[in-house]
């Protein structure tokens, strides 16, 4: 059960201790408080863990200070969209909204390579009004003698470079709780205003320890990745568990699943399950067409299918989208074949309003 105060109470208020006085009454219970900080009000909320089945729900609804009364399934119990749940969804980072109403692009390189790349990369994404970005660091690869990543070597110029291009946030896969140091590191040494959402790829889907420690922070907001062969319960689970640990601040990601049907696709294009994971979650939904595509192959209409099931997610309601890009693909060290070009960004993005505009109608 989850008891919502109304927007004036506080911790320091009177009614809020009166509220916790009378349920610290309740036995079997244990309470646990969230202030949820958005840009306007700060909404504070108590946690009733345990059995609250023979509480009555309406007698707390008419406490001081009490706006409303949640209650709540085992499952997801932080990120569910439980009964009449009408919370709202999401949060800000360095400026940018992420909810289940909103929607961000981030468009860039799969692995960082050199600063050349890099720079032509964000210079593209200012020219074209984008101030969000992937980069990856840290790579996790399916053969050991393949590019793993530049590491921490790459942070410093790549946050160097963001912030000249006026990038807010770089969305960056971590493999290991390191990595958290190095990222955190390197921001405080190059003084960058930019900001990190920790990717969490999937191959560590269901990594618990590594979930738990981007849960005990908050610094960072966490993408995490649909575990390509789990059952979507088993992914939302694994979210469940950065935020059972203090972290929110998360979205959910839908790269496609491996399945064994011989599929056209490097993965299984999952993008219909954009509604199912609003519909059972408050959480906002990512879509990577590219590692889901894993080609740049296309249709008889000329559409590469990347840029066509991009449409289809966002039709879908998807909130945001990872997608590959790469100056000079052939060169590119991980992922050149499923890249779209410098050139075809602004197009990219024309497709993505148009289908969002339709969504919205
Ligand atoms: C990057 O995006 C991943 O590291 C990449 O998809 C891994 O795939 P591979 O190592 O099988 O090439
Ligand atoms: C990536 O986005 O770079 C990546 C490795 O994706 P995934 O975890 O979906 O394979």
């Amino acid at each position: 059960m989850i008891v919502v105060l109304k927007s004036h109470i506080t911790k320091d208020s009177p009614e809020f201790r009166e509220l916790m006085s009378f349920l610290a009454q309740k036995p079997g219970i244990s309470l646990r408080v969230h202030e949820e900080v958005g840009a306007l009000v700060t909404l504070t909320e108590v946690y009733l863990i345990g059995d609250t089945s023979a509480f009555d729900l309406h007698e707390i609804e008419t406490l001081p200070g009490v706006e409303r009364v949640v209650s709540i399934e085992e499952e997801y119990r932080i990120l569910g969209r439980h009964h009449d749940d009408k919370r709202p969804t999401g949060f800000e980072y360095k400026g940018v909204r992420f909810g289940q109403d909103t929607l961000n692009v981030f468009a860039g390189l799969c692995a960082v390579d050199n600063p050349t790349h890099v720079e032509q990369m964000m210079k593209a994404l200012a020219d074209n009004g984008q101030v969000c970005t992937r980069m990856g660091a840290y790579k996790p690869r399916t053969n050991p003698y393949s590019f793993q990543g530049h590491g921490a070597s790459c942070l410093p110029w790549v946050f160097d470079l963001a912030g000249k291009y006026g990038i807010r946030v770089i969305a960056m896969e971590i493999t290991h709780d390191s990595h958290l140091d190095e990222i955190r590191h390197a921001l405080e040494q190059t003084g960058s205003p930019t900001g990190v959402m920790l990717q969490i790829g999937t191959r560590n889907t269901q990594n618990f320890e590594l979930l738990k420690i981007v849960g005990r922070q908050s610094e960072f907001p966490v993408l995490l990745k649909r575990g390509f062969g789990i059952t979507l319960e088993e992914s939302l689970n694994a979210a469940e568990y950065i935020a059972s640990e203090g972290n929110r601040n998360v979205i959910f990601g839908l790269r496609g699943m491996k399945t064994n049907m011989g599929d056209p696709h490097r993965n299984f294009v999952d993008f219909a399950h954009v509604p199912v994971v609003k519909r059972l979650t408050r959480m906002p939904v990512c879509i990577d067409p590219s590692h889901s595509v894993g080609s740049r192959d296309r249709g008889p209409d000329g559409l590469l299918d990347v840029q066509q099931v991009t449409a289809q997610g966002i039709i879908a309601g998807a909130n945001m989208v990872l997608v590959d890009f790469h100056p000079e693909p052939k060169k590119a060290l991980v992922d050149g074949p499923q890249a779209l070009l410098l050139r075809e960004l602004p197009y990219f993005l024309e497709d993505i309003a148009i289908a969002r505009d339709a969504y919205e109608r």
